[in-house]
């Protein structure tokens, strides 16, 4: 099902930092309310002890209810051979289309390519378009499935790959997203699509 998205601020006082073990606390409490089975305290723990070949970021700002930043969104990229591979982007249902998910996947292919990787690489659920539409916007396009990989649920995976980070045209591209870091969220004219499996709204009008 479709909703119309509604007219959202972007969050103005975004701020994307590397992540720390501090940030954990509200990480996995973001963790627990979008995935069916949410990544353990542990492999954070020993991610983020892997600095050679990880980058994480958490996304901080503040809210309504809680003027203080804190953290609204995090992301992880695993950098072999020249290719970066991105592990996870995930952001507070309660705050989704306010451009969290640009500053973060911004930050991953910032730090992606001064570490000289050439390609990078996801999986997404078949049925997650938001974020397909995210991952497009930063020049990555479908090119294959992984039939079952995400065993809780059976889903398929879609497989996408940004080719030539180093190049012109990414440049641009990441030019022309952070550009759009001001712009409210629904600026693309895509309506609403749901994130199911995550708990709380996603979006603007309510309590947090
Ligand atoms: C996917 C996710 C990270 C997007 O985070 P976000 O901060 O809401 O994304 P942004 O506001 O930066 O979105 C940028 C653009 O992506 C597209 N987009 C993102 N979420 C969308 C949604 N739910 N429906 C439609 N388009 C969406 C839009 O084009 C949007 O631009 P616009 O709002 O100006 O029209 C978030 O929905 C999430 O945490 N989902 C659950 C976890 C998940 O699925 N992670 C991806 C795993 S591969």
């Amino acid at each position: 099902m479709m909703v119309a998205a509604p007219e959202r601020e972007a969050m103005r006082d975004v701020v994307v930092r590397p992540m720390h073990p501090r940030h954990l606390r509200r990480v996995m409490s973001i963790e627990r309310q979008l995935y069916p089975r949410p990544w353990s305290h542990s492999l954070f723990t020993e991610e983020l002890a892997r600095t050679d070949s990880r980058g994480y970021f958490v996304a901080l700002a503040s809210t309504d209810s809680r003027p203080w930043r804190q953290v609204v969104g995090y992301a992880g990229v695993l950098l072999q051979a020249g290719e970066a591979h991105v592990t996870t982007v995930a952001v507070d249902p309660a705050q989704h289309r306010r451009k969290i998910a640009t500053h973060l996947v911004l930050s991953l292919l910032g730090w992606s390519r001064a570490k000289g990787a050439e390609v990078a690489t996801l999986e997404v659920r078949a049925a997650n378009r938001g974020a397909q539409r995210l991952y497009s916007a930063f020049g990555f396009a479908p090119v294959g499935a992984r039939p079952g990989y995400y065993a809780e649920t059976g889903e398929d995976a879609v497989i996408m790959w940004a080719y030539d980070l180093q190049g012109e045209e990414m440049e641009e591209r990441l030019r022309a997203q952070e550009a759009r870091l001001e712009l409210p969220g629904g600026a693309s004219g895509a309506p609403d699509d749901p994130v199911p499996w995550a708990r709380g709204r996603v979006g603007l009008g309510g309590e947090e």
